[in-house]
């Protein structure tokens, strides 16, 4: 017998994703990433990158030219615009107030940042006057913000923070890895530098390229870094002032050169995940942005109230919440994890469990992308009531759907 005849062709199971992401892809975009390959400088292929950027400026709503994909999971954007900004000793700030927030510091540190935190609870969001309380004291190069930290569900005003950010001298970046297409996100009206996001998420795309877009004044501090692999120099390539950037892949200078007129050969592209990325930003584009974060704040709410109809408790400031992910705290007597394993296996829904101080604390349903949908919701909190009965919950059997059925005909 050979060692990989046991080895079956590809098949996963069927499963409806209601954890914070991935989320189930729209058909659409997996049908766009079956096409056949394209060579990366065809101009067929260039045509596909051009249009890619400009749906991405649409959805971001901004006009930066230095909009485009970097491929890798979403900290692959986070973390070429930050090797790209930080040279080692900068100072950032960075409010933490959950997992993502610590990994804007974990990735700063690594390149050399001279990390300045201001911490809240887990859950909580800054004031305005935190923030510039922060930048007052610290003068940092960056202001690093999460815009929806997904661990705790809370969704970080950011509005007039672009504002301070300028008063004071700093380039405003956030990760909007889990907010993106589905919650308010105005990069030129809000002063925003520097953003990078994800396809898995409320875009309903697939993991694998990360969406990112830079301000004229972010992407010249970029450049002042300038700098070409040797192989692909040209005799008039001059390096720029600034240190070189640590990491080759992640060099914004050579990606805003591959993405545009120059066409600098870089890395292959991902073309698949490029495909993807285009027609899961075409399909949001259709709908319309503002139609789509609606889209997500309805389905959010419907299943919040047959959470609460369940007399199941919701976790965190729902003033704040994200749009696209309710918390909820596990009850006295539940074993979360069993919740979770029973709703795999009997019903091939997946939820979330969360990290750090909120680990075995809260369940978190992702209500985002293809799966912001009422079916999605309806499905789940039938469940979700069917596993905590069969766990001898005392619960009111039924109020779940009839809660989010009423909610639906109201809204
Ligand atoms: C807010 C936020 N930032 C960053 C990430 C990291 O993204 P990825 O796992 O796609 O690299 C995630 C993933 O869930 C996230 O929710």
């Amino acid at each position: 017998m050979q060692e990989f005849e046991h080895i079956g062709e590809l098949n996963p199971p069927a499963r409806l994703l209601m954890a914070p992401g991935p989320c189930n892809a729209d058909p659409r975009v997996l049908r766009a990433m079956s096409a056949q390959l394209l060579g990366q400088f065809d101009p067929a292929m260039t045509r596909l990158m051009a249009e890619t950027q400009q749906l991405f400026r649409t959805l971001y709503r901004t006009r930066n030219e230095q909009t485009f994909l970097v491929d890798g999971t979403s900290r692959a954007g986070i973390e070429m615009l930050l090797c790209s900004s930080i040279e080692p000793g900068d100072k950032v700030l960075i409010p933490v107030a959950g997992r993502f927030g610590q990994l804007l510091c974990e990735i700063a540190r690594r390149c050399g940042a001279d990390v300045h935190q201001i911490n809240r609870p887990w859950g909580e969001v800054f004031t305005l006057e935190e923030i510039e309380e922060g930048l007052k004291k610290v003068s940092p190069k960056l202001l690093l913000t999460v815009q929806g930290d997904t661990s705790t569900t809370a969704l970080q005003p950011l509005e007039g923070v672009g504002e301070l950010c300028r008063r004071y001298g700093a380039f405003f970046f956030t990760d909007a890895t889990a907010t993106f297409g589905g919650n308010e996100l105005a990069v030129d009206e809000w002063g925003l530098d520097a953003v990078a996001s994800g396809m898995q998420k409320c875009l309903a795309g697939t993991p694998g390229t990360s969406p990112v877009t830079m301000s004229p004044r972010f992407a010249e501090m970029v450049r002042g870094r300038f700098h070409v692999e040797e192989g692909v120099r040209e005799a008039s390539d001059v390096d720029g002032p600034g240190a070189i950037i640590s990491s080759n892949y992640f060099d914004g200078c050579m990606l805003m050169d591959y993405w545009g007129p120059r066409r600098v050969n870089h890395h292959t592209e991902a073309t698949t995940a490029l495909y993807g990325a285009h027609e899961a930003a075409r399909i949001l584009c259709e709908e319309g942005i503002g139609n789509a974060v609606a889209r997500h704040k309805k389905h959010g709410d419907a299943l919040l109230a047959g959470i609460r109809a369940m007399g199941l408790k919701p976790f965190g400031d729902q003033a704040h919440r994200m749009n696209n992910v309710v918390g909820v705290e596990i009850p006295e007597g539940i074993d979360g994890e069993a919740v979770r394993r029973i709703l795999l296996s009997d019903f091939g829904i997946e939820i979330g469990s969360s990290f750090g101080p909120l680990k075995g604390r809260i369940w978190r349903f992702g209500v985002m992308g293809y799966n912001a949908r009422r079916d999605a919701v309806l499905m789940t909190l039938a469940a979700l009531e069917g596993v905590l009965l069969r766990l001898g919950m005392k619960l009111p059997a039924g109020e779940a759907l009839k809660a989010a059925w009423a909610f639906y005909d109201a809204h």
